[in-house]
């Protein structure tokens, strides 16, 4: 089969890979060249790079589209239906370095981490700047989105010695058994009947969910109003998940910050211009959408993005479709 590569994808892997099939690597594509770069490929591989219904037109041969991470909001899924091409991901695989990162987010917003060391690699001495009245030791975390990311970082949070605190699983669609297996997992797990009341009670808020209908703009101005004063919101999900003009006026209006690592309006491919009023809001802290930019998680993703290949080539099925 032809495999396209939009984005970078490890050696190892490639070289598994490539005894049994044609591998093209094109690893800076956007949205736009992908259009000319689709050609003949029977399956496309991509991690940042955008693939639209006018990519998908232009692919002669197209069957399978992997997204080597866990959302797929980036593909037009709905087109590719329509064209029977199959979309996969590979779920949980980098779950413990998105978490890691939403981690390293929460300890740096709370501890003015990014300020100090700009100050420091200016030349600035100012110890008394940065201390603060306490650290994140008995504050409550809300999580939003108890998957894969979001137990890792409950987990992580709990050593922390952070109080967890969600929103009723039954109530997004949950099972009562899963239900079960996560208040066994975590037995102090508080679960509010609504977001409102996770937002009025916690310290921290961290996102987790994916971006579908269901959680586009899930945090709007009125989830931020009831936001606690000095609270902090972390999004390492997606940037559509939030309603960026509301948090830009909550940030305004109030002393809450946010970490983010994500954004509505993020470059079709890894690299490119990126301004963002959010991004440069003295309240804000912030990365690239680097999440799972591990190579541990990415050596991770691509095993499974090897695994789909095989299933599918082998015997014509779709691995977490
Ligand atoms: C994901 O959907 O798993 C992350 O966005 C992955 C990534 O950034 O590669």
């Amino acid at each position: 089969m032809k495999i396209l590569f939009a984005d970078k994808f490890p050696a190892a892997q490639q070289a598994a890979l490539a005894a049994e099939h044609t591998l093209t690597n094109s690893p800076a594509l956007d949205e736009h060249s992908l259009v000319t770069a689709i050609g003949d490929a029977d399956i496309l591989v991509v991690r940042s790079t955008k693939v639209s219904a006018e990519a998908i037109d232009a692919a002669t041969q197209l069957k399978l589209i992997i997204r080597a991470g866990a959302g797929t909001n980036t593909i037009d899924k709905a087109h590719a239906a329509e064209k029977g091409i199959a979309v996969c991901n590979t779920p949980g695989k980098n779950a413990i370095a998105v978490a890691e990162l939403a981690m390293g987010l929460m300890l740096a917003a709370d501890r003015h981490i990014a300020d100090a060391t700009q100050d420091l690699k200016s030349g600035q001495w100012n110890k008394k700047r940065y201390s603060v009245a306490d650290g994140i030791y008995g504050k409550s975390v809300g999580i939003i989105g108890f998957g894969a990311i979001g137990q890792a970082f409950a987990e992580r949070a709990l050593a922390f010695g952070m109080s967890i605190h969600t929103v009723i699983r039954t109530a997004q669609g949950s099972s009562s058994l899963a239900q079960q297996r996560l208040t066994d997992q975590f037995p102090g797990l508080t679960q509010h009947p609504d977001l409102a009341s996770l937002a009025r009670h916690c310290d921290v808020i961290s996102l987790h969910v994916p971006f579908n209908e269901h959680t586009k703009q899930l945090i709007d101005a009125e989830f931020l109003s009831q936001m606690k004063p000095n609270s902090l919101l972390i999004n390492t999900s997606r940037g559509e998940v939030v309603d960026e003009a509301a948090l830009l006026a909550a940030l305004d209006e109030k002393p809450i910050k946010a970490a983010l690592d994500v954004f509505c309006n993020e470059p079709s491919a890894a690299t490119g211009e990126f301004n963002s009023p959010l991004a440069s809001h003295p309240q804000v802290i912030g990365t690239h959408h680097i999440g799972a930019s591990t190579e541990q998680a990415q050596t991770a993703v691509a095993d499974n993005v090897v695994e789909i290949i095989a299933s599918f080539a082998n015997h014509q099925q779709f691995l977490n479709r």
